[in-house]
């Protein structure tokens, strides 16, 4: 193939904003097209708000949009355009029929496959952005070919996964470890991935490029997000151990972390991983293993999601546990609700399951999060688990706690001050760097006593706290006399 001249991409969501914001920052000779089927969605990524907060991103669109970048909700006609589709569309857990709960639910893949089949009149590079299990393309090929009317257009599928980690995803996009681009073993396979490829080089070195067969790439990802939420699950497990022994999980990681063989990263106990791709990827690596009858296997990776629940749930029994086995009817702040700093999203963010742990034994919650609005906190804590997936709630989904619960134990405030005032407890659920820098006197002054702080983050000064009159809990550091007495 020639050069390309014009890409679209199908779902203007995480990735495909972002991602496609770099693409055209970096090749300005290419037009490139973000389409989705949300108006909502393109809507704001044509106004001064965009659909997502993420540093730095509103600075890149700014740069190319109405030059070499458009959002647009015409599907069909940007598609039959392009040279190179992008799709990276969501590809949410299964929630019923075959491999419910754990599989990976294609539909969005597959509508958008005949939707660009239907449309094609000439041939088109197809790349999978959306992270998708082993064979994926094969199966796409098959739903391209028989459904294009044709016959001379050609689609060569490659994979192309996403690595970006919301927060960072602009940093990432500049200056990404690698890019990996996987493609057939024939010579139409090799002339796309080279095509791509040129793409790329416009701005990431030839050496971190990487080519592989497509069903290397296409478990590259999925191993890569099984393996990164496994050293959380993995510091998680010691940090109960630390706690049961007076260790100090963060000692620990420090000592663990200088290991030029181990590394630093990725060694920061929490109360558990969120964000909507570790649980979903890791479930679709088990139930592929199941598939092929390797049930070890899936145990194995089945293990990082169980511990992450344990990890969870333990915080929940910490904070009920430590104030005298109840919190009926006490106000909590929770502070932070996004999964993790510097994004808004909030899929599968640990505070959902924290916050109905709390609920369902009758606390008052008070809520602040510097980037979530109240209406999403709302939809998130009575939704229930992988809907925010799915835009269709199938029949018999259980619904954890009905919206009337929810407005009835549950406030939003938009002042962390507000949000702690009259509380019993306040419990850090986001590592956000403003929390550090809350004025804990005031703070302390207008808690109840005794005025509990539960770290699910360890990014406060505990010390100091307690020098305040803190009672302190912090995940995997030894506990205060107080509470080992309980
Ligand atoms: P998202 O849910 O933010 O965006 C997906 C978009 O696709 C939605 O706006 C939806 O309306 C649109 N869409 C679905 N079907 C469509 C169709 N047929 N035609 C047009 N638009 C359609 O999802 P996100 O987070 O961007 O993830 C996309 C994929 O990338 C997933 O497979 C995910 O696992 C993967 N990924 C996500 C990362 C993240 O940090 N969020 C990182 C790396 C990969």
């Amino acid at each position: 193939m020639a050069k390309p001249t014009r890409i679209c991409c199908i779902g203007a969501g995480y990735v495909g904003g972002p991602t496609m914001a770099m693409i055209a920052l970096k090749c300005p000779e290419i037009i490139v097209t973000v389409v989705d089927l949300n108006e909502s969605r393109i809507n704001a990524w044509n106004s001064e708000t965009l659909p997502i907060y993420e540093p730095g991103l509103f600075e890149v669109v700014k740069a190319c949009r109405g030059k070499n970048l458009f959002f647009s909700t015409d599907c069909r006609y940007h598609v039959a355009q392009a040279d190179i589709v992008f799709v990276s569309v969501n590809t949410p857990t299964k929630m019923s029929g075959v491999g419910a709960g754990k599989a990976a639910d294609l539909a969005y893949w597959e509508g958008a496959a005949r939707m660009i089949a239907s449309v094609s009149t000439s041939s088109k590079i197809i790349v999978e952005k959306s992270t998708v299990p082993v064979k994926t393309a094969e199966a796409i090929g098959k739903v391209l070919r028989r459904n294009c009317p044709h016959p001379d257009v050609q689609f060569e599928i490659l994979s192309n996964p996403e690595f970006l980690a919301e927060g960072t995803a602009i940093q990432d996009l500049t200056n990404p470890d690698r890019v990996l681009i996987g493609g057939k073993e024939t010579e139409s396979g090799r002339a796309a991935v080279a095509a791509l490829a040129s793409v790329y080089a416009h701005w990431v070195p030839a050496e971190r490029i990487l080519c592989a067969n497509l069903w290397s790439a296409e478990l590259s990802k999925l191993t890569a997000n099984a393996m990164l939420a496994q050293r959380i699950s993995s510091v998680n497990s010691i940090s109960a151990l630390c706690e049961a022994t007076g260790a100090d999980v963060q000692q620990v990681a420090h000592a663990l972390g200088t290991d030029s063989r181990i590394g630093p990263k990725f060694l920061n106990a929490s109360v558990g991983f969120g964000g909507s791709c570790f649980q979903k990827d890791i479930l679709n690596l088990v139930y592929i293993c199941e598939s092929v009858g390797l049930k070890r296997v899936a145990d194995y990776w089945h293990s990082v999601i169980q511990i992450n629940d344990y990890q969870k749930h333990r915080f929940v029994e910490m904070v009920i546990g430590s104030m005298f086995n109840t919190v009926s009817g006490k106000k909590i702040a929770i502070l932070g609700f996004a999964f993790k700093k510097d994004t808004g999203d909030t899929r599968e963010t640990p505070a959902i399951d924290v916050c109905h742990g709390l609920i369902a034994d009758d606390a008052r919650l008070s809520i602040y999060d510097p980037q979530v609005q109240q209406d999403q906190i709302f939809r998130d804590l009575s939704m229930p688990k992988f809907q925010w997936d799915h835009p269709m709630l199938p029949n018999g989904a259980q619904v954890p706690f009905s919206s009337r619960e929810i407005d009835r134990t549950v406030s939003v405030s938009s002042d962390p001050y507000k949000a702690c005032a009259g509380s019993h407890a306040l419990c850090v659920m986001t590592e956000w760097d403003e929390f550090k820098a809350l004025d804990f006197d005031r703070i302390f002054a207008s808690m109840s006593k005794p005025a509990f702080v539960f770290d699910g983050r360890n990014i406060l000064d505990h010390e100091r706290l307690r020098s305040i009159g803190f009672i302190v809990y912090a995940l995997g550091k030894p506990l205060e006399p107080f509470l080992q007495k309980q």
